[in-house]
């Protein structure tokens, strides 16, 4: 019921052009810049699909007329972003955001308007009317600027791939590697001239301000300051573009043994964040989005391997590990996740740095490595070879669950050690998986790890589960003190009476003015199991007593910690109620039970009471008539 009246709202919004705050800031940019045209907005809004757009960014199945999925804009971990194609919005139940397909590129892309009206234009082949240069005084090169140069780069590579005499080094290369003609296209790699000074003068003669090279990370200034050169040179290059298919910077690889280093990549700009970028993502949403799987690699050339031998739903990480952001990105996307290692010591080391992230994602993470199985040293190699791809098949269907994978070490630790050894390594174990986020995992997962840690060593659940709590001891109160960033709440929170009235309270503001002055003091009393709730619950009285109804969005404009608990909370009830559906009936039981509790504690101190009148009746009673009770007079 509460969505329906969103969404009401947010249409309402988005006809009379007033969405900002939560869905974009479109008001904003009307006022501050005069040059749009209408029409262009109109029809680049008519010919787009929002179902289509959002369903590429994010896996979204049908329920309904609607569409859900996994919300890109918080930290979701159950459906709560809600498409509806009849009228062409998106919002989030949970955390608020909400627009059409203007406001989805802006947020999800961190594009400007401008940027996303031209990408969305570019999509549907629509040509835009020119806008005229605004006066506004520049303050360096802004996105838009940044990718325009790295799109014209981009051109530059390739044309030098196709020069006759300066890419001639680079189409061996690519030859005797057998990347095949339609990949070098697909994946449009390029070549840089051995020169100091061949995106310098392309710069030149395309009226790309040197500022903007330099911001992008193509030139560097000359020591000394007087002009610049080229970064990249003499190297077969890989664009690196980013979800939305442009290119945010690039790989260069050595084509000259001696050179160094083998790889030189652009730095990271405004426009590429390594660690939340993943090679080739663009190109491998739609299978990964099919399959439910991604394959993530170690390298550039095993990603164009995989492509080439149809896994085309791979990707790799930028030289470094799989962080929280990538996970991110993944998860939207699909369930599994296989990380595809060369070696075994490379698979061990990445599944000990994997298993934080894996404990607080819904993503199924598995390991697999080419060591074992072939000679190869990496995937580019193997599916190389007339067999390759089967192979190749086998070792990802061979990949292992990422715990089993971890507790295979311990396995072979264990083996014939005596009893003093195997607590130590099992105690070893449960503590270290409990600095890394065992708390926070779900109460499956924590099962699962139990489980498993009873097998391999032999030991009985009670006593695994005994061990378990000194790790698991994180307690909430420790992990919010003294650190700048406390562990957030756990998705997987248990829901006592309180908590899940607050989040009745979050999700329909309204039931606050149906309480009773004693039920919100009972909210308001401190002492919640996480101290960020007895924050939470202050903040939800404030709102509540300035005037405003009580809801996640007014919420949003507190601290952010509180804010994420909130959404916490409104989510678990949102879970719990058919999304709402049962909402009300919930909230009373909830209330029901408040009251219960508390008539029990007033019984319970009033027993106490009437057990010490009892006890003073009694000596009363008991004292006979010649004891004084009053004190002497005088
Ligand atoms: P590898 O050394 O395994 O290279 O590095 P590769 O991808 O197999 O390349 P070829 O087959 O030898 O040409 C794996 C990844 O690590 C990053 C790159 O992203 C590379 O694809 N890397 C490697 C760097 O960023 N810099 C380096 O100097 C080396
Ligand atoms: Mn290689």
């Amino acid at each position: 019921m509460l969505r329906l009246a969103e969404s009401a709202r947010t249409e309402q919004a988005a006809r009379s052009g007033r969405l900002n705050k939560r869905g974009g800031h479109v008001s904003e940019m009307w006022s501050h810049k005069p040059v749009r045209d209408n029409r262009d907005v109109e029809r680049v809004k008519d010919a787009t699909d929002i179902v289509r757009l959002v369903g590429e960014a994010v896996s979204l199945k049908p329920k309904g007329r609607e569409f859900v999925g996994l919300c890109p804009f918080h930290d979701d971990h159950n459906p709560s972003m809600y498409v509806v194609p009849g009228k062409q919005i998106y919002h989030c139940f949970v955390c608020g955001a909400a627009g059409d397909v203007l406001t989805f590129v802006q947020k999800f892309h961190k594009m400007e308007f401008r940027e996303a009206l031209e990408f969305l234009a570019t999509r549907a082949g629509i040509v835009l009317t020119p806008i005229r240069a605004s006066a506004a005084p520049s303050t360096g090169p802004s996105r838009r600027d940044l990718v325009a140069a790295n799109e014209e780069a981009l051109r530059f590579f390739q044309l030098i791939l196709k020069d006759p005499e300066h890419g001639r080094e680079a189409r061996t290369v690519l030859e005797r590697r057998g990347i095949s003609p339609e990949m070098v296209e697909r994946f449009q790699i390029g070549a840089a001239p051995d020169r100091w000074d061949g995106l310098v003068l392309r710069g030149r003669q395309k009226g790309i301000p040197e500022e903007t090279l330099l911001a992008a990370g193509l030139l560097k200034r000359r020591e000394g300051g007087s002009g610049t050169y080229d970064v990249l040179r003499h190297r077969l290059i890989f664009p690196i573009h980013n979800k939305a298919g442009q290119p945010i910077a690039f790989g260069g690889r050595k084509l000259r043994d001696e050179d160094e280093p083998k790889y030189l990549n652009s730095p990271e700009t405004p426009l590429f964040d390594k660690s939340s970028t993943l090679y080739a993502l663009h190109h491998a949403t739609p299978t990964i989005q099919r399959l439910r799987t991604a394959i993530v690699c170690e390298g550039y050339t095993d990603v164009i391997a995989c492509h080439q031998a149809g896994f085309t739903n791979a990707v790799a990480t930028l030289g470094t590990a799989l962080t929280a952001g990538h996970a991110r990105e993944l998860r939207l996307r699909c369930d599994t996740v296989v990380l595809l290692f060369d070696g075994d010591d490379a698979g061990q080391r990445a599944a000990d740095r994997a298993v934080p992230i894996f404990f607080g994602e819904p993503l199924d993470v598995r390991i697999a490595t080419l060591a074992g199985a072939t000679d190869a040293k990496d995937p580019d190699e193997l599916l190389r070879r007339p067999d390759g791809a089967s192979v190749f098949a086998a070792i990802l269907a061979k990949a292992r669950g990422l715990l089993e994978y971890r507790f295979a070490r311990l396995r072979a630790r264990l083996k014939d050690a005596g009893p003093a050894a195997v607590e130590k390594a099992i105690v070893e174990e449960v503590s270290q998986l409990a600095s890394m986020g065992l708390a926070s995992a779900t109460p499956v997962r924590r099962a699962l790890v139990e489980k498993s840690l009873a097998e391999l060593s032999g030991l009985d659940l009670a006593t695994i589960r005994r061990i378990i709590p000194a790790g698991r001891a994180p307690s909430p109160v420790a992990a919010s003190s003294g650190t700048t960033t406390p562990a957030p709440l756990p998705h997987a929170m248990p829901l006592a009476t309180r908590e899940s009235l607050l989040g009745c309270v979050l999700c329909d503001g309204a039931l606050w003015g149906v309480l009773l002055p004693e039920d919100r003091a009972d909210l308001t009393r401190a002492a919640y199991p996480w101290p960020v709730l007895d924050r939470l619950a202050g903040v939800v009285q404030e709102i509540a007593s300035s005037g405003t109804v009580p809801s996640i969005r007014a919420l949003s404009l507190e601290d952010p910690e509180v804010h994420a608990a909130g959404v916490v909370l409104m989510s678990r009830v949102d879970e719990q109620t058919d999304r709402g559906g049962r909402l009300r009936a919930f909230f009373e039981d909830c209330v029901r039970q408040l009251r219960l509790e508390r008539a029990n504690v007033e019984i319970k101190g009033l027993s106490t009471q009437v057990a010490m009148l009892k006890k003073m009746q009694d000596s009363h009673r008991d004292l006979g008539p010649n004891r004084r009770v009053l004190p002497r007079p005088g």
